[in-house]
């Protein structure tokens, strides 16, 4: 278990949740076997293609925070091209590959194009914001990039699959960003045990249909200008931070592919 960040974490629900928590281990355990150990390889290199994608364009919209925050400039030109050849490159640098490769699965081809297509959207319908004259900070951050890109990604593929950035109950910012009751559950008895390998996505097979998959990501240094402490202190977006510190789970990136089993 994580140590307590703020007083909003000793909330009563807590002691109640450790109680169900047994008995969702043994509904998991219930569920049906998993897939053939092949097909189970493939989703899950499927959902760790889309989160290393999108990590790739959150880090870009960083790697150019100063710029876009720069209120003496105008245009900044980070133009839909230019971003996203610089998310090729911050892909191919990460990964040692570029997003699309010849030995993609038909999926994966469809669900990678369909991410970089909501990246060149996002980047280009922000224009406007980016370019703003005068203004420091424009809320063009790494985490409403990302959600406005997951959004527009369900809208053109989510019959196949959802992306989703989540956190920690007692952490969310954005109401669209709560964990559902699944990734709540994997959150506190998955990402909370005590024998956690740190970094270790959880996934399986749910309600015999979707593949489900959840990577944590924790906080380092540079998110602690806006989550660290101290806690409760308005951060340049308005809102409280939460207190957080360097290496502790800040959040989760969930991915479902539909009927993918
Ligand atoms: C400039 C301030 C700022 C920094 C720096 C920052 N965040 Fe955030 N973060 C926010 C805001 C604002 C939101 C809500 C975005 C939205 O409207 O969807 C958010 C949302 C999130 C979410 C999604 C869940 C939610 O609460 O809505 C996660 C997870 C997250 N941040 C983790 C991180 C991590 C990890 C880092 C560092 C790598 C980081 N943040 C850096 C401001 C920041």
């Amino acid at each position: 278990m994580t140590k307590p960040r703020s007083p909003r974490r000793l909330a009563p629900a807590r002691p109640l949740r450790l109680l169900l928590a047994p008995l969702a281990a043994v509904t998991l355990l219930a569920l049906p076997l998993p897939a053939p150990a092949q097909d189970h390889d493939a989703l899950v290199t499927t959902g760790n293609r889309l989160a290393a994608l999108l990590r790739a364009g959150r880090a870009v919209v960083s790697a150019n925070q100063d710029r876009i925050n720069d209120a003496t400039v105008g245009d900044k030109g980070l133009t839909p091209d230019v971003f996203m050849d610089q998310v090729m490159a911050a892909y191919l640098e990460t990964n040692g590959e570029p997003p699309l490769t010849d030995d993609l699965t038909d999926l994966q081809r469809r669900l990678t194009q369909a991410q970089l297509d909501a990246m060149r959207a996002v980047v280009a319908e922000q224009q406007q914001v980016i370019n703003m004259e005068g203004m420091g900070f424009k809320g063009f951050i790494p985490a409403v990039f990302a959600r406005l890109v997951n959004e527009r990604f369900g809208e053109t593929v989510g019959d196949l699959a959802n992306v989703k950035v989540t956190a920690p109950p007692d952490l969310v910012r954005n109401r669209t960003a709560r964990p559902d009751a699944w990734e709540a559950e994997v959150i506190e008895t998955r990402f909370g045990a005590a024998d956690h390998e740190k970094g270790a996505p959880w996934f399986e097979v749910v309600d015999g249909a979707d593949f489900r998959m959840l990577i944590p990501e924790y906080y380092s240094a540079s998110c602690l200008s806006c989550h660290g402490g101290p806690a409760g202190e308005v951060d340049v977006t308005g809102f409280p931070k939460e207190g957080g510190t360097e290496g502790e789970l800040g959040g989760a990136i969930s991915i479902i592919l539909h009927d993918a089993q």
